[in-house]
């Protein structure tokens, strides 16, 4: 088991990464003061497999767990569904002393975190994330969201949990192209910030890909600990954190112009970074190599790295609402491995034309 601290000023909590964390969460929470209840956010499928050993744990701390049943995936992050939470909290006449659960993947812990961020102006959340992306990023960091009609994420804030535990255990149930989601985002770590986890992925994925709970918790630890730090120098998104997003820009576009119906966001960030590496070496930023590396690394994961885009126009109109977007397209993008910039000078011709060089209609 290992433990990694967020350490932000006044708001530090600790990431508990393991095997069996779950049946052990009593000794893992922190001390949760006069907290006699709480509401578990989770889809139902996810109930059905974790709420028991987490109800268990909580009872031997002395909080009742209640549970809150959301719908799955990006059907969770509607402001109808997060009024319809607000209203069981009040119509349950949770209290301020009392905790948010998120139980689940990024969608839960996006909505959770948001209506714990909000209900009677903030009360205390812990992460309790069931997916390789939410224990790798989304659920370390505080950032909160709902989706809107215009856009993904639109309405949200920032809102830090006070524990966050990943149960490598959660793995082993989750759907193959889950895993490999959130292997895009373990990729995006190895290739701007741990080239160490990049040796190791690029040595042997395969006790990965096989859900080995021991190379999972040192892999999820990894991760975690580049966040942690990333994080705690910038918490605001800033500066530092945007490199976070790297492969996201255009993944964020791609995800966008599908309708959210076509790529997942692994799969989409998977051929954000195959892009960035692109432009980067097409700026003589980077010298050539990273692409091929990032695309052979990617394969390795079980990702696509090509495959049917949407057309240029329909990309550039969707780079426009990303968040980093300030009249110009930001993009983090490599030196070399291990070298994240973020650089806002790139023109919509030199998206273009990357685009158009991987099959992209003009
Ligand atoms: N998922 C990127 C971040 O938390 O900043």
């Amino acid at each position: 088991m290992e433990r990694v601290t967020v350490p932000i000023t006044g708001r530090s909590y600790d990431v508990v990464v393991g095997s069996g964390v779950l049946a052990r969460a009593a000794e893992h929470l922190p001390e949760l003061g006069s907290a006699t209840r709480a509401f578990v956010v989770a889809d139902r499928p996810v109930a059905d497999a974790w709420l028991h050993p987490l109800s268990e744990a909580l009872a031997a701390r002395r909080i009742h767990a209640v549970l809150l049943v959301v719908p799955s995936g990006e059907e969770a992050k509607t402001l109808d569904v997060y009024a319809t939470v607000l209203r069981q909290l009040a119509s349950q006449e949770a209290h301020r002393d009392d905790l948010v659960v998120a139980l689940g993947g990024g969608t839960t812990g996006d909505l959770a975190g948001f209506v714990a961020s909000t209900y009677m102006r903030g009360v205390r959340l812990i992460q309790v994330p069931t997916t390789l992306t939410g224990q790798v990023d989304a659920a370390i960091g505080g950032k909160t969201a709902v989706n809107l009609p215009e856009g993904k994420n639109l309405a949200g804030t920032f809102h830090q949990p006070v524990a966050v535990l990943c149960d490598v255990d959660t793995l082993a149930t989750l759907a193959d192209r889950d895993l490999r989601s959130g292997l895009a985002e373990v990729a995006k770590y190895a290739l701007t910030l741990d080239l160490e986890l990049l040796g190791m992925l690029e040595r042997d994925p395969a006790p990965l890909l096989q859900r080995d709970p021991a190379p999972l918790e040192v892999v999820v630890a990894r991760c975690v600990r580049a966040k942690a730090a990333t994080v705690a120098a910038d918490e605001l998104d800033l500066d530092r954190r945007m490199i976070l997003n790297y492969g996201h820009t255009v993944g964020h576009a791609l995800e966008r112009s599908e309708g959210y119906a076509g790529r997942t966001h692994g799969e989409a960030i998977a051929v954000g970074m195959v892009f960035a590496a692109r432009l980067a070496e097409a700026r003589g930023l980077a010298s050539t190599g990273v692409t091929a590396r990032t695309t052979r690394l990617l394969k390795a994961l079980g990702l696509e790295t090509e495959g049917a885009l949407p057309p240029v126009v329909d990309v550039l109109a969707a780079l426009k609402m990303d968040k980093k977007f300030r009249d110009r397209n930001r993009f983090v993008l490599l030196q070399a491995v291990g070298r994240p910039l973020v650089v806002d000078d790139v023109t919509d011709e030199e998206v273009a034309a990357v685009l158009r060089e991987m099959g992209a209609e003009a």
